[in-house]
């Protein structure tokens, strides 16, 4: 960053917004997790942007006030930025890249049919954009997208002739679901990868309220920013799976995970977080992410066999849980009541993508027993997926004359779950806990039949 760049910050984001000298004018193409939370966070550093999207449902319901993904502190964010009147949204995709001069590209890159990422709505967006060039623009993808995508958005846009420069340009996210807007207004780092001075120089002011805050902000090539995603992605799913393989053997040999992962984790090299065994990842990120990686090294001549393992483990993983939880009922599920208190694939997030929760009730539902499930944000999702399981209100409903409970997500309030309470309510006290949220002894204790994943002889 120049030094003669004179940026005016406030101390703390969401207090008061920081007012700087070289906010952008910017365009977000998408307005889902990604774009919605990129467009309310470069408001808040003072940009004035325009979220960009095809539906207008959506884009009316923003208009609105209402967001369409729970997210938590992201309504608080875009309101603020609304009606500091540096946040709109439009269905007018066009005239918003005539407008402005940085353009993000944050649509979908969902799973194509043999693990590669479907580029399809990246390149009408690059073809709108080579459509309505009217002068210097930069194109930076945001969204998830295959090393090489960003020649190919060059491509694309110079079929159409365009009489303007432009530079592509890759902003990687590193957004957890359920956190994002702290991991956005605090990251770990930025990292961009560009190749021409006025890319960078553009980046670096949209982003000045962080440079100037001193978080570490990456320059890199274009191909380089699109790999530190994916690697990041495959490697700390490598490390899930890798504790989850560990938590297996544990259960044999009578070692306690928890405190497995704690020992490794005090080693500053390996570090403590995504240490935690459970039933496996899900969401709309790793099972994506890892599987495009490996299609990418593959189509290169590259086989990364510890990306690929770290799948196979996973999907592995999924099954085990589910074989736990039938062994707690001695395989025989037929008629049984069972509760799954969980069914995000995480906590904090209404995001049932590749949920463990959908194998399980998936393997009961052929199994023929009756699933109860209770989740604090995600029920609507996953109706749509299994119309004729019962949805209950509260743990206390879903619990009630179980034949077995299944805990699949950590949401605090399961984690937080009076367990005599609960013994009281079941029919029988049999818990598969796959979060690992509850001490062996004390389910011991209080007559439980139980696994866990990694500590069931503690
Ligand atoms: C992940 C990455 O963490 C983000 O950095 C990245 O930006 C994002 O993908 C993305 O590519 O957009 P997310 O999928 O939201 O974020 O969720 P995580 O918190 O990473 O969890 C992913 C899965 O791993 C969940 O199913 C979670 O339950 C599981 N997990 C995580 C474990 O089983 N154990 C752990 O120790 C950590």
């Amino acid at each position: 960053m120049k030094k003669n760049r004179q940026v005016l910050l406030s101390v703390v984001f969401l207090i008061s917004t920081p007012i700087y000298s070289f906010a952008k004018d910017i365009a977000v193409i998408g307005t889902g997790y990604v774009g919605l939370v990129l467009g309310a966070a470069l408001a808040e550093f003072g940009n004035k942007v325009v979220c960009l999207d095809i539906s207008k449902d959506k884009i009316d319901m923003l208009n609105n006030g209402q967001i369409p993904i729970y997210e938590p502190g992201l309504d608080k964010l875009v309101a603020k930025n609304i009606d500091a009147g540096r946040l709109t949204f439009s269905t007018k995709v066009a005239e918003g890249i005539r407008n402005n001069e940085a353009i993000f590209i944050a649509v979908g890159t969902p799973f194509g049919d043999d693990g590669s990422a479907d580029l399809k709505y990246v390149d009408a967006v690059a073809h709108t954009i080579g459509e309505n060039l009217n002068g210097y623009k930069l194109v930076c993808t945001k969204s998830t997208v295959p090393i090489g995508t960003g020649k190919r958005i060059r491509n694309i846009i110079e079929q159409h002739n365009p009489a303007y420069e432009f530079d592509t340009a890759s902003n990687p996210e590193f957004l957890r679901e359920g956190s994002a807007v702290p991991d956005f207004l605090e990251p770990d780092r930025v990292v961009i990868g560009v190749d021409s001075q006025r890319a960078q120089e553009i980046l670096e002011d949209v982003y000045a309220p962080l440079i100037e805050k001193n978080y570490p902000f990456l320059v890199t090539n274009i191909p380089t920013a699109e790999a530190i995603k994916y690697a990041s992605n495959a490697f700390l799913a490598t490390k899930i799976s890798y504790i989850n393989e560990l938590a297996k053997l544990c259960d044999k040999v009578g070692a306690d995970v928890k405190f497995v992962a704690k020992g490794m984790g005090l080693d500053k090299r390996i570090g403590g977080a995504f240490l935690y065994p459970g039933p496996g990842y899900g969401g709309s990120c790793f099972p994506k992410d890892t599987e495009a990686l490996v299609y990418t090294a593959a189509t290169n001549g590259v086989h990364l066999d510890i990306v690929k393992a770290a799948i196979d483990a996973n999907n592995h993983q999924k099954h085990h849980v589910t074989r736990k939880l039938f062994e707690l009922l001695d395989n025989d599920v037929k008629g049984k009541n069972i509760a799954v208190l969980g069914l995000a694939f995480k906590a904090n997030t209404d995001d049932i993508r590749y949920s463990p929760a959908i194998n399980i009730i998936k393997a009961l539902i052929n199994g023929g027993a009756h699933v109860k499930a209770f989740d604090p944000e995600a029920t609507e999702n996953m109706k749509e997926l299994f119309p004729h399981i019962s949805y209950m209100n509260s743990i206390d409903e879903t619990v009630k004359g179980a034949d077995a409970v299944a805990i699949i997500t950590e949401w605090d309030e399961i984690a937080s779950i009076d367990l005599a309470h609960l013994k009281k309510l079941v029919k029988t006290p049999i818990l598969m806990d796959a979060r690992n949220l509850f001490e062996p002894q004390i389910l011991r204790n209080l007559g439980f039949k139980f696994d866990n994943i990694g500590r069931s002889h503690i």
